[in-house]
């Protein structure tokens, strides 16, 4: 099972100064230095976290692979063929959200939007691996086998929202997995994924890829705290040595 790691959030706590730190493409190194087969990012419409600049410069950089995740905005599309990331996911975006709130809308009256089936044809030319971000319903993932994408990627929020009591989104998640690989398609799953819940979902054996960010950069701070104060600690207190302590 491939681990991808989503370092958004690193660019959401710099975007709450607009500084310079923590940069997401430190961040990514060390990601990839603790075992992440790959890191994930999201250049939303409105750049709220992660930037353009930040986007070229994990494509330069990452030694893995990178997915980028995007809606249908042109401007995206058109750095993303630039760019050439290994693997695209295509999101729903609303720019009200807090994030991500559900798939891609594929089996509306009228069918799915022109521009996904564009954009991702323009992508597959480019030979970027188009994945889709779809709630686990197999009437869904067959359109997603229609429009050619590579793979797919299960919402696991309901999962993750019915956590602990969750047997029957699981078994959902399950069956859309294996309806998804019968179908041709790769499977991936993500959103919510913490380390309390991910086992059930890790186990799935028709997944290959799992997308997991705001419970690992959450953890990052736990775990980090402790060394961070204690390096600042050692700043002040250098500056102090030859002065009485106040
Ligand atoms: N997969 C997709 C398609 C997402 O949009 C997100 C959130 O940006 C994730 C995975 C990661 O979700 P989380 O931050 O809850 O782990």
């Amino acid at each position: 099972m491939r681990l991808y790691v989503n370092v958004d959030h690193v660019a959401t706590v710099r975007q709450a100064r607009r500084a310079d730190e923590p940069d997401p493409v430190e961040a990514a190194a060390i990601c990839e230095a603790a075992g992440a087969d790959g890191i994930t990012v999201h250049l939303r419409e409105d750049r709220r976290h992660i930037g353009d600049d930040d986007v070229r410069r994990l494509a330069a950089s990452v030694r893995t692979v990178l997915n980028l995740e995007l809606a249908t905005a042109p401007d995206i599309v058109a750095l993303t063929v630039a760019l050439r990331p290994h693997q695209a996911t295509f999101v729903p975006e609303r720019r009200e959200e807090i994030t991500t709130e559900g798939g891609l809308e594929l089996a509306a009256p009228g069918g799915p939007d022109p521009r996904l089936a564009e954009a991702i044809d323009r992508l597959r030319a480019a030979g970027i691996r188009v994945s889709l971000f779809l709630d686990p319903d197999p009437a869904v993932l067959d359109v997603a086998a229609r429009l050619g994408a590579d793979a797919v990627e299960l919402h696991t929020g309901s999962y993750a929202h019915a956590f602990p009591a969750a047997d029957r989104a699981l078994a959902r998640l399950a069956a859309a997995a294996r309806h998804a690989r019968a179908a041709g398609l790769a499977v991936h799953a993500g959103h919510g994924l913490t380390y309390r819940n991910v086992q059930p979902v890790a186990r799935l054996a028709d997944l290959e890829e799992l997308n997991i960010g705001h419970s690992i950069v959450s953890r990052a701070i736990m775990v980090g705290l402790r060394r961070a104060v204690a390096e600042m600690r050692v700043q002040v207190d250098a500056a102090r040595v030859d002065q009485p302590s106040a």
